[in-house]
């Protein structure tokens, strides 16, 4: 064994989102059918929208232009200078925002956007200071996917969602802007719109509050859209895309169902931009070229907005009541509440009173063919313990729905059984 850098133990050692991605590859890999897998974020085969990357796909193919900038090119670190500037275009024309190709950085996935923002604003200042700087998230539990992303240590400070109680059997978080202090710590704001895991869209009185909070102190809101606005466009409500020149947002090609072309954005102030670009040239040259490709095509023909608009919203609008209904219906007699879900791909299950910790009902249900993601892991960087953190699962309804009716059926089952 060689000896080890501080980098390596930090990132490369068995954290959360490592063991996660290994244990649902691994249950995905078994495909065993016995097995409902309910634990990932990946998103839904739906055939539509299949059929339109397979035409997209086949179309560019033909073309030796498109093709040779799919395949032949490294493109400059910041991306594409013509995607950049038809997206650029799309958001001002649908969101009215109020950029150019100069916000606009491609990276590879959200994931990596979010390695690049979270450590370009927290971890040791440059002000000569020696200070070093944190990453608030104004309301837990947020994305697992973060956690282990800070190069230093103790990178998070999070505060717990207001629990409110909106129905019998549902919640929903709020921000708690009485108990939420920005220190000079303080390096930036984050949250993500729909929240993974808890399918919360927070409000716009909510998103300007922070966003008025972050720039009275001279730090950015850094808002992750992956599954939320403008595409790919899963929020169930009347919610609309969000503008502040403090805020800066990222996009992703994922959720609408092209994960595998690691394809993310950043849109934000040109400075930003600059060091996004410069990181991607360090990190890895440039970018994938496949999916700004695919979505270029898309962008300015209206075809992007009608895909969100008329199949991913609603197919996902679809599988989120059917499945809603099923698991009210499979937990009678089970004191249990849903987060209202406004968005994303999942149930976030509050078992208050359960015996069971969220950790034994995950390895329960493991070992009954059911996969689901204990909340435990979406709390990181609290002040202190908080029971509820123990209480939650994450259930994700994209799978098929005879997948998703078995695993919901096969969880009630058991958990009835307590009661
Ligand atoms: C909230 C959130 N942000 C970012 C990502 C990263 O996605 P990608 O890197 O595929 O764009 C995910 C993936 O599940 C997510 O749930």
């Amino acid at each position: 064994m060689f000896p080890r850098s501080q980098f390596a133990a930090r990132l490369a050692s068995h954290c959360g989102i490592v063991e996660l991605m290994e244990d649902l590859g691994s249950a995905l890999a078994a495909a065993d059918p016995g097995v409902a897998m309910m634990g990932g974020g990946n998103p839904a085969r739906i055939p539509e929208v299949e059929a339109i990357w397979s035409r997209v796909v086949s179309d560019l193919a033909r073309s030796p232009d498109a093709l040779g900038a799919m395949l032949g090119n490294y493109d400059p670190p910041a991306g594409s200078p013509s995607f950049r500037s038809e997206l650029a275009s799309f958001l001002r024309r649908t969101c009215g925002w109020d950029v150019g190709p100069e916000n606009i950085a491609v990276t590879p996935g959200g994931q990596t956007a979010f390695f690049y923002l979270l450590n370009l604003f927290g971890g040791q200042s440059a002000d000569g200071t020696g200070r070093s700087r944190k990453i608030l998230l104004p309301l837990a539990p947020e994305y697992i996917g973060y956690a282990d992303q800070g190069l230093a240590p103790d990178f998070f400070v999070s505060q717990p969602g207001r629990i409110e109680l909106t129905g019998p059997q549902r919640f929903k978080y709020r921000i708690d802007f009485e108990r939420l202090q920005i220190t000079p710590e303080i390096g930036a704001i984050c949250l993500s719109r729909p929240t993974n895991p808890s399918a919360n869209v927070v409000t716009r009185e909510e998103l300007e509050q922070l966003a008025g909070l972050a720039a009275a102190h001279g730090i950015p809101l850094l808002l992750d859209n992956a599954y939320g606005l403008p595409f790919p466009g899963v929020v169930f409500g009347d919610a609309e895309p969000f503008w502040h020149p403090n805020v800066i947002q990222t996009l992703s090609l994922s959720k609408l169902g092209l994960p595998g072309t690691r394809t993310g954005f950043v849109v934000g102030p040109p400075d930003v931009i600059r060091e996004i670009a410069a990181l991607n040239a360090v990190v890895g040259l440039a970018n994938n070229n496949l999916g700004q490709v695919i979505a270029k095509s898309l962008l300015n023909t209206g075809e992007l907005e009608r895909i969100s608009r008329d199949l991913i919203r609603p197919y996902y609008q679809r599988r989120c009541q059917e499945s809603l209904a099923l698991l009210d219906q499979e937990l009678q007699g089970v004191p249990y509440r849903v987060h209202e879900p406004e968005g994303a791909f999942f149930l976030w299950l509050w078992l208050e009173d359960c015996p069971l910790s969220a950790r034994e009902l995950y390895l329960g249900l493991k070992e009954r063919g059911v996969i689901v993601v204990p909340g435990d892991y979406f709390f990181y960087g609290l002040p202190e313990e908080w029971p509820h953190q123990h209480q939650c699962l994450r259930i994700s309804y994209t799978q098929p729905e005879a997948t998703v009716t078995k695993g919901i059926q096969t969880m009630g089952a058991w958990l009835r059984s307590f009661w």
